[in-house]
């Protein structure tokens, strides 16, 4: 695991968006993994300057959402959908139709985890996975306890996890207590993880990533296990290290 830290977010999203530009400038036709929240997004503004102002190409790449709340239509503001549409894609010359998220609102959700995971698969797996992570060590949302082997499923969020994402709707009885997230399994097929973590509330679970035992119960901790993991944090989220 390479960790890499950094003055700011700011600083962060370019060295983020600079492993993704290298990889598109090898492999235009890049399968990208696209996180939401608020991580990721000194990342995709990066990406939008590196498009809008060198030109750097998405026409031929493709992304997979790594989750999506159950139960919001895929037109809603904070799906996960519209998310991505508006932090990213819409900011890119990716093309939308190549622009994929687990549908939440799916009659049969157990069936569209599987269509997901195939979809994955059928694109020839993620090249570069963008992560960010809770303050309990999730990185999809797979929660602590999660199944270090599992693939796209329905899970229940933690009530930290609601109250964290409480922000982005008007209260938090509107927070879905459900999502479908690719798992951790699925997040370790991809063949490089960029996982992108700010600020000091991030820093136990920087602690517990980078540091910490293996274990599901901070399930970033695996990672240690990937061939290719880079973790980039600012200072802040680093200052728990060792
Ligand atoms: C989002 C996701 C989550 C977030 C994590 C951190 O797609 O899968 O794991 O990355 O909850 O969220 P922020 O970045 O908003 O602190």
């Amino acid at each position: 695991m390479e960790i890499v830290i950094l003055r700011d977010a700011h600083e962060v999203g370019r060295t983020a968006a600079s492993a993704v530009a290298a990889l598109l400038a090898r492999r235009p036709d890049a399968v990208l993994g696209l996180a939401t929240g608020s991580s990721p997004l000194p990342v995709y503004d990066e990406l939008a300057r590196l498009h809008a102002e060198d030109g750097l190409d998405f026409s031929r790449a493709s992304g997979f959402a790594l989750d999506e709340y159950v139960g919001l239509p895929g037109d809603h503001p904070e799906s996960y959908r519209s998310v991505i549409r508006r932090d990213f894609a819409e900011r890119v010359n990716i093309d939308p139709v190549r622009v994929h998220s687990p549908d939440g609102a799916a009659a049969d959700l157990e069936d569209a985890c599987a269509r997901y995971e195939q979809a994955i698969l059928d694109a020839g797996g993620v090249d570069l996975q963008i992560l960010g992570i809770g303050t309990d060590g999730h990185i999809g949302f797979n929660e602590p306890g999660s199944s270090l082997a599992s693939r796209t499923r329905i899970k229940t969020l933690t009530e930290q996890t609601r109250r964290d994402n409480a922000r982005f709707f008007s209260s938090i009885d509107e927070v879905p207590h459900h999502v479908v997230t690719q798992g951790v399994g699925t997040i370790m097929a991809a063949r490089h993880v960029v996982l992108v973590a700010t600020g000091a509330v991030k820093a136990g679970a920087v602690h517990g990533l980078v540091e910490g035992p293996v274990t599901a119960m901070c399930v970033a901790s695996v990672l240690q296990f990937h061939p290719h993991a880079t973790v980039i944090v600012d200072e802040a989220a680093a200052s728990a290290l060792d």
